[in-house]
């Protein structure tokens, strides 16, 4: 992490997704930086969740960013719409079947910023060919497809790895986004892995009591700043 703040991106995947507007701007409220789309095609992953119209009609919901994550078969195919409709930034996983350098020089002529995502399993060398188009890598802590997962610290812990392969970009090192089983507990790890983001599903939407989402955010920011 490079000391600055960390930021956290809600993923609603495991909200109430019959009232999206509300789990959005109940996210912005508890001061969540980002909003985190899951969008899956029930083919890349064995799981589907919602798509384009989704997106384009939560976007009048919040003024926070969208981060669209593509689990999809082909995200040559929908990318830079999902940058249309109002995605700042764009990750497509390097495992699809697809011509990731078009895609993600796709996204950023598009303005948005493009990322590569990569599942635990996959190796890292994945991602040294497109790392003249990488903004930013997103690194799986949970094999993608479902909320609710188990944290694998070994996924994270292989950031400083990705870091030493992929270099920089513009002198920066190239920022990288932890996405799967993030909570109060896991955030540190994360974070102390040089995670520069954090994207928090069931953590958030799970959290109860009194202090309810607001608090979740506050103990997973601590969590990620100690
Ligand atoms: C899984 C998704 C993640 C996940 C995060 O495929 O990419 O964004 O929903 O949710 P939690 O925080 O519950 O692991
Ligand atoms: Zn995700």
């Amino acid at each position: 992490m490079s000391g600055a703040r960390i930021e956290i991106a809600a993923s609603i995947l495991n909200a109430d997704l019959g009232a999206l507007r509300e789990t959005v701007q109940a996210a912005e409220a508890a001061g969540v930086d980002r909003i985190h789309l899951d969008i899956m095609d029930g083919h890349f992953v064995p799981n589907l969740t919602f798509g384009l119209a989704t997106v384009e009609a939560l976007r009048s919901a919040t003024k926070l960013p969208f981060d669209a994550h593509l689990m999809v078969l082909s995200p040559g195919l929908w990318a830079t719409r999902y940058v249309d409709a109002g995605c700042e930034s764009v990750a497509i996983h390097v495992e699809a079947p697809d011509q990731h350098r078009a895609t993600l020089d796709a996204i950023r002529d598009s303005g948005g910023r493009a990322g590569l995502a990569l599942d635990p399993e996959t190796p890292i060398e994945s991602l040294v060919p497109f790392r003249d188009e990488l903004d930013f890598a997103l690194v799986m802590t949970v094999k993608s497809g479902f909320g609710g997962q188990s944290y694998r610290p070994e996924a994270a812990g292989r950031m400083a790895a990705i870091r030493k392969l992929v270099g920089e970009r513009d002198g920066h090192p190239l920022p990288l986004h932890v996405d799967g089983g993030i909570n109060a507990t896991t955030a540190g790890d994360a974070a102390a892995a040089g995670a520069d983001l954090l994207v928090v599903g069931s953590a958030l939407f799970s959290a109860q009591g009194p202090t309810g989402m607001g608090g979740a955010v506050r103990a997973i920011r601590e969590s990620a700043t100690r």
